[in-house]
């Protein structure tokens, strides 16, 4: 079964031809981020016209480069939330009118979910899928959850931010510094130069509950940077080195607990602060402490992509949760 998936819920304009929701005939993803940069963020308007601009051809460059054309499509998915709302609209209405015209089923999926399913990816033929149940962190620029999988599309939310996401931090925390847009892969890079132990920044809610907070931590960095002046104006590589750690410490210990207590074998980690190299690492640290499987994505499936949504369309259509043609975009959507 081929799936032609498009995903447009933020700052990536994103087609893929999945076959059997694991192989990933085609993926193409169009970064805006060059458009956003002299913003230091993302402007939602900007974001949805250029999602018009070029969603149809990297709708046909998906079909064209998994060798197929739209008569050998079976199913339509679509991310129809959470996200930027002008922005879900553009993918959902190319999406429709495919459905349409095609007479083919169109399956709307949940972003968040997708993030979970780029797991589903295997990476080598012989690469494992998670066994349910397992505990997922999605960590993105607008978004972080502790879920427990334990199904297809049987998830529980074990904890959320209260405030910031992680990457929304790591973002906030680079643009004070004046580092760029977006500021998770430039501190990632710098903080590799830096000590993390360096300073001790708070580790909110460590411990406790399945909660996170993360706008102390960057409070705590700001703070810090404008009491130090002169010469005990610390190195910025051990700045962000030591901010990093704080973050990873909090996210880890939260993922292990959890899967400890609902008696998991593996953790998975998903969404776009799942690339940073400081994360994985100790993750993978601590789950080969614990006894645990570490499932974490190619780095291509850790940010927003259109393959994770053909994936956990065709789970949808073994189940028959299809969509129908009034399909809305739901910004807030929740997971469960
Ligand atoms: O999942 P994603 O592509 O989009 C959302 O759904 O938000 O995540 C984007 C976020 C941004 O905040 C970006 O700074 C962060 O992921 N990010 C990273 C790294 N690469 C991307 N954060 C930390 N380290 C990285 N290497
Ligand atoms: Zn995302």
């Amino acid at each position: 079964m081929n799936i032609l998936a498009i995903e447009t819920s933020c700052d990536e304009t994103s087609a893929a031809v999945v076959k059997d929701g694991k192989e990933v005939l085609s993926g193409i993803v169009a970064s805006q981020v060059e458009f956003h940069k002299k913003y230091g963020g993302i402007v939602p308007e900007v974001a949805s016209r250029k999602h018009i601009e070029v969603i149809n051809p990297i709708i046909r460059e998906a079909l064209a480069s998994a060798g197929t054309e739209l008569k050998d499509i079976d199913a339509v998915a679509v991310t129809y939330g959470p996200g930027l709302v002008g922005s879900l609209m553009v993918g959902i209405c190319a999406a429709k009118a495919i459905a349409y015209a095609l007479d083919i089923p169109l399956i709307g999926v949940n972003h968040l979910e997708g993030h979970i399913y780029a797991n589903f990816i295997p990476q080598s033929p012989n690469h494992p899928i998670p066994q349910f149940p397992f505990v997922c962190l999605i960590v993105s620029g607008g978004h972080t959850l502790l879920v427990l999988a334990k199904d297809h599309g049987k998830f529980q939310v074990l904890g959320r931010t209260r405030d910031d996401a992680a990457g929304e931090a790591f973002d906030k925390v680079a643009r004070f510094l004046k580092l760029g847009y977006p500021g998770g892969p430039i501190i990632d890079r710098l903080a590799k130069e830096g000590d993390p132990n360096a300073i001790r920044f708070t580790r909110p809610m460590l411990g406790t509950g399945y909660d996170f907070s993360f706008s102390g931590i960057k409070t705590a960095v700001v703070n810090y940077v404008n009491k130090m002046t002169g010469d005990r104006k610390p190195a910025t590589e051990d700045l962000v080195a030591s901010f990093q750690q704080a973050i990873a410490d909090v996210l880890v210990e939260k993922t292990i607990r959890a899967a400890k207590e609902f008696n998991c074998k593996t953790v998975a980690l998903a969404g776009g602060v799942s690339a940073n190299s400081r994360l994985r690492k100790q993750l993978k640290e601590e789950c080969f402490a614990n006894h645990l499987t570490t499932q974490i994505p190619p780095l291509e499936y850790c940010t927003d992509n259109a393959a994770m949504i053909g994936c956990a369309a065709y789970h949808h259509f073994r189940q028959e949760r299809i969509s129908d043609l009034a399909l809305q975009a739901v910004a807030s959507l929740r997971l469960v």
